[in-house]
């Protein structure tokens, strides 16, 4: 028997000015997708942006449904939609960026579980991590190194 243990590090920024020039380029794009986010129903809106190998920035928001699980987060209409545009292409990085009209979002939040395993297929895939960078509407800015390292001990091809 032996124990082990898992790190997970992060780099807190404290606000988006703290970013590289890159950075808030693709942060600003994460925070212009969210504006354009359908969420009649929760009234939180998500966006992301990822930043290809080929310097293609491809965007996602989250989209609701009346029928609410229907519904789909912004991170995996962003990879989806990157997955099947550029399907040889490498993700370098995500941003993520969310808001809403009851609450002002002054934290960064975190991929759902779902969107977590979805992002990992494709870190798996490219065999190359990538890292996220989170923000709220206002404040901190968290970049987190791979999916892998928010997922551990997860599921994935090298199962099947
Ligand atoms: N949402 C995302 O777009 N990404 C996440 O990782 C968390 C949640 C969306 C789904 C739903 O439209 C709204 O936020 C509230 O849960």
């Amino acid at each position: 028997m032996k124990k082990i243990e898992l790190k997970t590090s992060a780099t807190v920024y404290n606000n988006i000015s703290e970013l590289s020039t890159a950075d808030k380029i693709l942060m600003d794009k994460a925070i212009e997708a969210r504006a354009k986010a359908y969420a009649p129903y929760s009234k939180f809106s998500v966006g992301a942006a990822l930043l290809l190998d080929n310097n293609e920035i491809v965007l996602g928001n989250n989209q609701e449904n009346a029928a609410y699980p229907s519904g789909m987060c912004a991170e995996r209409v962003a990879v989806w939609r990157a997955g099947s545009e550029y399907p040889n292409v490498k993700i370098l990085k995500l941003a993520i960026s969310a808001s809403s009209t009851l609450t002002k979002v002054d934290k960064p939040a975190g991929p759902c579980g779902a969107c977590r395993q979805a992002l990992l297929e494709y870190e798996v895939k490219q065999k190359q991590a990538f890292p996220i960078l989170l923000m709220g509407e206002v404040g901190e800015v968290i970049e987190i190194e791979s999916l892998v390292s928010l997922l551990p001990f997860s599921f994935d091809s090298s199962y099947l």
